[in-house]
């Protein structure tokens, strides 16, 4: 190799190393950071917890947890998996979305939905812990 390639070479093997440094420094944080992420995560799953208890929902005045309770039986570790009534691969908010039409009588939020995130969120710290079964039935 000739002296002008070796240092084009050093010069981007630093160039990697420096931006993966920078990538690691950014993923530090703090006790402060991690309590006010939990407290964030918290107070989204305190609202999806609420929604899944609303009667305002949908048009019909059914609530989700009249039939899930603590979002009983919506099994969050299996998704993506097939719906026989969506006919394909989903995700778990295409799944709560086609109650909220069918049972609830209502629309469907969008995927990105504050309040559908916030139901997820619920949904999944109910399940916390149990194995994830992506496409298990
Ligand atoms: C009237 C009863 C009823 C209500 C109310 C209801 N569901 Fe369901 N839900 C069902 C039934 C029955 C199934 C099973 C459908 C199937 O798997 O064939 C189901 C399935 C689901 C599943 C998939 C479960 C799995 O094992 O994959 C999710 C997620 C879900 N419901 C979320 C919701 C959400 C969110 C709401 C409120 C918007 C809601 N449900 C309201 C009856 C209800």
């Amino acid at each position: 190799m000739s002296k002008k390639l070796l240092v084009v070479a050093c010069g981007i093997i630093a160039a990697v190393v420096m931006v993966s440094g920078l990538g690691l420094r950014a993923d530090e944080f703090t006790k402060d950071d991690v309590d006010r992420y939990q407290d964030e995560f918290m107070s989204v799953v305190e609202k999806g917890r609420k929604l899944w208890g609303s009667g305002d929902l949908g048009t019909n005045g059914v609530a989700c947890g009249q039939c899930h309770p603590n979002a009983a039986n919506t099994h969050p570790e299996t998704y993506p998996k097939f719906q026989k009534q969506l006919g394909r691969v989903i995700v778990f908010g295409e799944m709560m979305n086609w109650c909220l039409q069918q049972p609830l009588e209502g629309q469907p939020l969008a995927l990105d939905d504050p309040d559908l995130i916030a139901m997820e969120a619920y949904a999944r710290w109910e399940r916390r812990g149990v194995a994830l079964a992506p496409g298990k039935h």
